[in-house]
């Protein structure tokens, strides 16, 4: 025989308890467990979705010690030269000067990382020679730590030529972090960790001008390259309208 619906109605059931028993304290952990783990798990993976971000950090950066320096001694190309490497201070022969340098790296908030290097060099010179043009690198170790750790070796360049001889240079700028490719969000990046100048080579091309930087834009060229913008202060060259060249990588 078919069986049909009379008659209906909800029912409701309570299930109380005093505020101190093991259902009040097995119900607040489900409702800690309903809510906190997902944020927490939202919170660690910086967004479900997320492809690409941006973030800012200031780097750690130290002065390696290292420099290479050349002075044009004339406008036919005799020159003076001097570097931390000893491989190129052996090809220089007796064109190399000893300068006088001072290096101070500056913490100017005392955050921990370095903010500013003041770099001096001074050239001693006889009474007949003059400067006509001055070549300059840097290098320095660069490090992010805040997602992934990357580790690279930069370098700052300066050239600077004049027609005529001066006495006094005077460079102001910045390091510059030009990025071309996002970074990895964790683990260990030394791919650039490389020297920019490899000191013990004793061939001439390791230290050419045209093949550093070329090695230098190469390596950067597709991913991260460190740039130094500058701020002329040229006073004691740039009187007359001249040649006022300074390129930096
Ligand atoms: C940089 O160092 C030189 C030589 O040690 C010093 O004369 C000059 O005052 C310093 N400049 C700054 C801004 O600290
Ligand atoms: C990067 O290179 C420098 C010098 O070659 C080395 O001392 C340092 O340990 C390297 N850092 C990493 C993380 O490989
Ligand atoms: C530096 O030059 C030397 C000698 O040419 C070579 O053996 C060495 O592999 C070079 N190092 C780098 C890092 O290129």
């Amino acid at each position: 025989m078919a069986i049909y619906e009379v008659y209906s109605h909800p029912l409701l059931v309570r299930y109380r308890t005093s505020i101190c028993s093991k259902a009040t304290l097995f119900l607040f952990i489900v409702l800690v467990l309903t809510y906190i783990p997902p944020l927490l798990v939202a919170y660690r993976s910086q967004g479900f979705w997320l492809k690409q971000s941006t973030y800012e950090e200031q780097p750690d950066v130290h002065f390696r010690y290292e420099a290479l320096f050349i002075a044009l001694s004339s406008t036919s190309g005799d020159y003076l030269a001097w570097s931390t490497f000893q491989g190129f201070n052996n090809l220089v022969g007796d064109k190399l000067r000893i300068p006088l340098i001072s290096a101070q790296e500056d913490d100017k908030n005392q955050d921990g990382k370095m903010d500013q290097l003041n770099f001096t060099l001074e050239l001693p010179l006889l009474s007949a020679e003059n400067v006509f043009g001055v070549q300059l690198f840097l290098t320095f170790s660069y490090k992010l730590y805040r997602m992934s750790t990357f580790v690279m070796q930069s370098m700052v360049f300066i050239q600077h030529s004049s027609p005529v001889p001066g006495a006094k240079l005077f460079i102001n700028g910045d390091l510059r972090l030009q990025q071309r490719q996002p970074l990895g969000h964790q683990g260990l990046d030394t791919t650039y960790n490389v020297s920019v100048i490899n000191g013990t080579s004793p061939f001439a091309s390791s230290y050419d001008l045209t093949n550093i930087l070329l090695t230098y834009q190469n390596r950067n060229g597709e991913y991260l390259k460190i740039i130094i913008l500058i701020t002329e202060n040229l006073n004691s060259y740039c009187i007359r309208p001249m040649y006022c060249y300074i390129s930096i990588l």
